[in-house]
C-alpha cells in the first residue's frame, strides 16, 4: 500500500492497536478517520490531533454502520483505505455448568460480522479509487488456538480464511487485501492487566515494526507478520503444531 496521501478509516480506532495505527498513519501525512463506540475518546483523539476525525460506530448495530457509510460517501468520497480492526476478546469455559453461547455470539457479531459488514459498506467506495487497501486485523491465535478463548481464536481463523477468498475475488480490481495478525500486544483487549503484561509486546514496538513491514512491502502472501508472530504462523508447516498447542494450553 502507499504510505502517504491516503484517506483512511479505522474501525476500533479509539484505543490499542487501532488508535496507534491511526496515529502512525496520521504522522505520515494521511487523512485519518477513527471510529468506535466511546464518544469521549473520539473527541479526545480529535482534540489532541488536529486533522484526525472521530466518528461514532457500533459495528453490532447495522443502523450505526449505515449512518457512518452515508457520512463517508458524502464527506470523504476519496476514502481509499479501510482498516477493519475492531474486535473483542472474552474467555469462555465451555465445560462449565450453565455455559451458554452469549459470549460466543457477541464475539461472532463483532469480530466476524463486524469485519464483513464494514467491508460491504466501504468496498463500493474503495473500488472507485486508483490505490485502495483493506487491512483487517486477525491474530496469531488464528494459527494455533488458546483453548480458554475458543470463539475468539476461531473468529480470527475465520478472518484468515475469508481474507484469502476476498483477496482472490478482488484480484482484478486494484484493492489490496492485507491481513494484520498481531501477537500478544500490550493493549486493554482482555482488561487493564494486558496493557502492562510483560509477556506482551509493547504497543509502540509492535506498531513501529508493522509500519516498517508495510513501508518495505515485507508482507509475503499479504500477511503482515512481525518477528514474534512467525513461530506460531508456521507451527503446523514446521511440524511443531502439537508442541506449540501444548505449550500454550497447559493441562
Ligand atoms: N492486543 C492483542 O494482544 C491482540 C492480538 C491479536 C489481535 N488483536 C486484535 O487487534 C484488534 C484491536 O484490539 P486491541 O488489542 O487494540 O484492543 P482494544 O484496545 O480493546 O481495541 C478494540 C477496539 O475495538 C473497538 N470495538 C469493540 N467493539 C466494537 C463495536 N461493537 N463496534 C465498534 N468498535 C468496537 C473498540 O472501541 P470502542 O470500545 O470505543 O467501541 C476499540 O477501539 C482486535 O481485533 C483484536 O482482536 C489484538
Amino acid at each position: 500500500m502507499k504510505m502517504t496521501g491516503n484517506t483512511i478509516l479505522v474501525t476500533g480506532g479509539t484505543s490499542g492497536i487501532g488508535r496507534a495505527l491511526a496515529e502512525a498513519f496520521h504522522d505520515r501525512g494521511n487523512r485519518v478517520i477513527v471510529t468506535g463506540r466511546r464518544p469521549a475518546l473520539l473527541e479526545q483523539i480529535a482534540a489532541e490531533r488536529p486533522g484526525v476525525i472521530g466518528l461514532p460506530l457500533d459495528l453490532d448495530d447495522p443502523a450505526s454502520l449505515s449512518r457512518l457509510s452515508a457520512d463517508i460517501q458524502a464527506g470523504f468520497p476519496g476514502l481509499n483505505v479501510l482498516i477493519a480492526n475492531a474486535g473483542i476478546s472474552r474467555p469462555e469455559d465451555l465445560a462449565a455448568e450453565g455455559w451458554d453461547a452469549s459470549d460466543a455470539e457477541a464475539i461472532v457479531e463483532t469480530n466476524i460480522l463486524g469485519v464483513l459488514r464494514a467491508t460491504a459498506a466501504f468496498l463500493p467506495i474503495l473500488k472507485r479509487q486508483p490505490d485502495a487497501t483493506i487491512i483487517a486485523t486477525s491474530s496469531n491465535l488464528a494459527f494455533v488456538p488458546r483453548a480458554d478463548f475458543p470463539t475468539y481464536c476461531a473468529s480470527k481463523a475465520f478472518l484468515h480464511s475469508w481474507l484469502q477468498s476476498l483477496r482472490h475475488q478482488l484480484r482484478r480490481i486494484p484493492v489490496e487485501v492485507l491481513e494484520l495478525a498481531p501477537p500478544y500486544v500490550q493493549t486493554g483487549l482482555t482488561g487493564a492487566q494486558q496493557a502492562c503484561d510483560a509477556r506482551a509486546m509493547p504497543l509502540a514496538a509492535y506498531i513501529a515494526e508493522v509500519m516498517q513491514l508495510l513501508e518495505l512491502r515485507l508482507h509475503p502472501r499479504d500477511e503482515v507478520l512481525v518477528e514474534r508472530d512467525r513461530a506460531r504462523r508456521w507451527a503446523e508447516r514446521d511440524g511443531r503444531y502439537e508442541a506449540t498447542f501444548a505449550a500454550m494450553n497447559l493441562s
